[in-house]
């Protein structure tokens, strides 16, 4: 009379989340309340995964969703996944410099995608482990997926976060907010007031400079302002909600223009690096890179922060 949810679960997309602390935790609850797909949780902790994919299918009974949650330490159950996204990683802790971070995160991620993605060869990597740029350009390399597949986390973040301080400047919705932020995830990342607007009218045109230029700040500090608040650990809310747009735009193929880390092959005049661009994202991934019209100024922010990247990318 009923078919077995093991029955069912073909029909549901499959999203695989590696690394379940803070930001895979938040994206897997994001993914099954929205009915979006199943998720198979991976973690290195053994039965952290398992417990909590435990948790979140005890949830479904009350917050309404059908979506099959497996918690795991073996990858063979992320099998034809549609969606990885890497969430894994080690924060950086007192005394450990960003080279540490940078070389022990790369072990992390070279070791997990070079499992992952033999298991999974049409799938879709979105790289969420910092740092960002960096590890995305990595993984790349490491999976050997065409680049259009393998996408960084972070323009949406950023410009989330630009667009929450201009709306508390205006006291308006954030909802009527849209904002442009290219560039790297982290301190040299380039907010564009002359492309951030309230429904088409630029920022420029309603907030004086000074006004302007202390909201660019606080958006490079965004992450470190929630750090510091924390005490231990990172934002996740915010993270885990720019992942899901990311996730649900490729699922749904719903062309959806957003800023993410992207392959660039000659776009801003810079070739054989990841950052953040505007892209447009659908089912076969970035399906084109976006190029402003950027002046010399926000050009040269741009490469500024390109440079940094690529000094990091060379001590991998
Ligand atoms: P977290 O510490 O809460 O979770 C990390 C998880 O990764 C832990 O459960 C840990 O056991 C797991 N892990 C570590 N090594 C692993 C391995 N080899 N295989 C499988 N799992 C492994 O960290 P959180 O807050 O969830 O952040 C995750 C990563 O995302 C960090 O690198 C963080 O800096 C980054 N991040 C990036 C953002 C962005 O905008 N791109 C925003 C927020 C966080
Ligand atoms: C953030 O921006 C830590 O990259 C993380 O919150």
């Amino acid at each position: 009379m009923f078919t077995s949810i093991q029955d069912r679960a073909y029909q549901s997309p499959k999203v695989t989340i590696v690394g379940t602390g803070q930001v895979g935790g938040t994206l897997a609850l994001r993914i099954v309340e929205n009915n979006l797909a199943n998720v198979v949780l991976v973690d290195i902790v053994e039965d952290k995964p398992q417990g909590l994919a435990l948790d979140l299918m005890q949830a479904s009974a009350i917050a309404n969703h059908d979506r099959q949650i497996i918690g795991t330490n073996d990858y063979s159950d992320t099998k034809d996944s549609d969606i990885i996204v890497l969430t894994a990683g080690l924060p950086r802790k007192e005394g450990m410099s960003r080279n540490d971070l940078l070389r022990m995160n790369g072990a992390i991620v070279q070791d997990i995608v070079s499992k992952i993605i033999p298991l999974s060869p049409n799938t879709i990597l979105i790289v969420v482990t910092n740092p960002l740029d960096v590890m995305t350009y990595l993984a790349w390399k490491v999976s050997n997926l065409p680049a259009h597949r393998v996408i960084g986390m972070a323009g949406i973040l950023d410009a989330a976060r630009f667009q929450t301080f201009i709306a508390m400047a205006l006291g308006i919705s954030t909802s009527d907010v849209q904002a442009m932020v290219l560039g790297g995830h982290g301190d040299l990342m380039v907010p564009l007031p002359r492309f951030s607007t309230i429904n088409g009218v630029p920022i420029t045109d309603l907030l004086p400079e000074e006004a302007i230029a202390s909201l660019v700040e606080r958006t490079r500090n965004g992450g470190a302002e929630i750090v510091k608040l924390l005490k231990n650990g990172s934002a996740y809310f915010a993270p885990s909600a720019a992942a899901y747009l990311m996730v649900e735009s490729i699922l749904g193929d719903r062309h959806r223009i957003v800023t993410a880390a992207a392959y660039l092959t000659g776009e801003y005049d810079l070739t054989d690096i990841y950052m953040g661009v505007p892209v447009q994202l659908g089912r076969q991934g970035i399906e084109k890179i976006i190029k402003l019209q950027l002046n010399e100024k926000e050009l040269a922010t741009l490469h500024a922060s390109a440079n940094s990247i690529r000094e990091n990318i060379n001590l991998l």
